[in-house]
């Protein structure tokens, strides 16, 4: 809810250009705004904020991060409490509806979700018209954009009841999806989904199961990929998510503003981190292991290598990753039950862990490790490969970018997503004719 302030924000311009008032807006927490909405049409100009440093690009209800206090909010309540007290689908349904659902909400919404575990049998075929060596994320783009040649009865954005069927596929069918990817890569047949299983261990079961063996989900293991689940199901106007609502805005079908998500999350400052994170890992056992870490942090402050300690650093939490912290006693207790606490790769990232943690260059930067850290330990643990942790990742915020998405569409205010630029190339010229040229 946005409500006007009494205080009016004045732009001046040095050049005796008459001054405008501009509007300010207060919101629940969180910085106020500066309504420019009016600014092209009073002055002629633009603002300018490449990376969006200074810009909100809509009002939202959905999740409030307060990166100096650390702090993390899903429609109010702060994710330590919904990682402890709450499983993954409560989230969802407190994300898409407003509101965490009481004992007879939840039976419903999970078994809405339950129901629509399967894929259309032909998805097989399609998949099968990949590499077997495609990189997950360039399945998952696919495979999510292919979701609107489906089901074409939710692909209407503007009917709210296909944006909720919609919304109830996506969420049921991203770990079939995801589990179909991993299966198609190792040559496994896939595995159908079991309804009688948690969201998380039917996930699990899908992954790990085969025909001739069945697979007894771990609780210490469902609770902590549950936990990821959460933690990574929204995070307000990330890129992803940014880029879904763009896509959105557009009038395009969900299965297709998803996708672009998708897209979006497969880069390595984004969701791609954890991956690339235990790659760095496993360069720097290669290296050499624990004795090598001080030559790869000085390659690292090396501002031309080009290196950065990935897992490190975020655009918003300049203190802490709320999110790190409880990955982190994830972890420990995933290594614990595995009986992993020695695993030489794990050892490594304490050791660059506690290195960081305590260099000047890091402290001076405020870079502290972010979720991805943690959770691609966590995700190695439980045997999942390297290569499917982003998708992993997008399956978790595939609830965040479709609430969003149906928050914007049902935006009075919603506009097509246009922004300018300070245009800086050639002004206007004449083309010589190529002989002349
Ligand atoms: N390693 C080394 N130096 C770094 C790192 C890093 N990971 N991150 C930032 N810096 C330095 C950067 O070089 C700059 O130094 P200086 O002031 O001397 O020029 C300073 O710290 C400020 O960095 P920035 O680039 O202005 O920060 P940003 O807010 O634009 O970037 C980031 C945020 C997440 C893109 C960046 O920290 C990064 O690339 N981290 C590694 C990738 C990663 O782990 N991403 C996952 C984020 S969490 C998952 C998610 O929410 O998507």
């Amino acid at each position: 809810m946005m409500t006007p302030s009494d205080v009016k924000a004045t732009l001046s311009f040095s050049d005796g250009s008459a001054a405008m008032d501009l509007p300010i807006y207060k919101g629940t927490i969180g910085p106020d705004v500066i309504d420019i909405r009016k600014l092209y049409a009073q002055t002629g100009k633009f603002t300018y904020d490449p990376g969006f440093l200074s810009t909100a690009s809509c009002n939202s209800t959905i999740t409030y991060i307060d990166g100096d206090k650390g702090e993390l909010l899903y429609r109010g309540y702060p994710i330590e409490q919904l990682a402890e007290n709450c499983d993954f689908l409560e989230t969802c349904h407190l994300l898409l509806y407003g509101d965490l659902p009481n004992v007879a909400q939840k039976a419903d919404f999970v078994s809405r979700v339950t129901n629509h575990t399967m894929v259309n049998e032909q998805m097989q075929f399609f998949l099968r018209g990949f590499r077997r060596d495609a990189h997950p994320m360039a399945v998952m783009t696919g495979l999510v954009g292919a979701l609107s040649a489906f089901y074409h009865d939710s692909t209407d954005i503007n009917n709210p009841q296909h944006r909720e069927i919609a919304a109830i596929r996506l969420i049921a069918k991203m770990p079939t999806l995801v589990a179909m990817a991993y299966k198609y890569s190792a040559g496994q047949p896939y595995m159908y989904p079991k309804n009688k299983l948690s969201y998380t261990a039917n996930f699990m079961h899908m992954m790990f199961a085969t025909p001739c063996e069945d697979y007894e989900p771990n609780d210490v293991l469902v609770r902590a990929l549950d936990r990821i689940f959460i933690l990574h199901a929204d995070h307000e106007q990330n890129a992803s998510t940014s880029t879904v609502r763009l896509c959105g805005s557009s009038g395009t079908n969900p299965f297709a503003a998803i996708a672009a998500g998708v897209a979006c999350l497969w880069g390595p400052a984004h969701g791609g981190a954890n991956e690339a994170c235990l790659n760095m890992l496993g360069e720097i056992q290669q290296m050499g292991g624990v004795e090598k870490i001080g030559e790869f942090i000085r390659q690292v402050k090396d501002k031309n290598s080009g290196v950065k300690l990935m897992g490190f650093g975020h655009r918003v939490y300049k203190n802490y990753d709320p999110r790190a912290k409880l990955m982190r006693e994830t972890c420990h207790e995933v290594l614990g039950a595995l009986g992993l606490e020695n695993d030489p790769l794990f050892k490594l990232a304490m050791a660059l862990e506690k290195i960081a943690l305590e260099d000047e260059y890091f402290v001076a930067r405020k870079l502290y490790p972010n979720v991805d850290f943690y959770s691609g330990i966590v995700q190695r643990a439980i045997g999942i490969p390297v290569s499917l942790f982003t998708a992993i990742f997008a399956l978790a915020r595939t609830v965040g970018w479709i609430a969003q998405l149906n928050e914007m569409i049902g935006d009075p205010e919603y506009k097509i997503g246009r922004p300018r630029q300070l245009f800086a190339g050639s002004a206007r010229r004449d083309v010589t004719p190529l002989a002349a040229r």
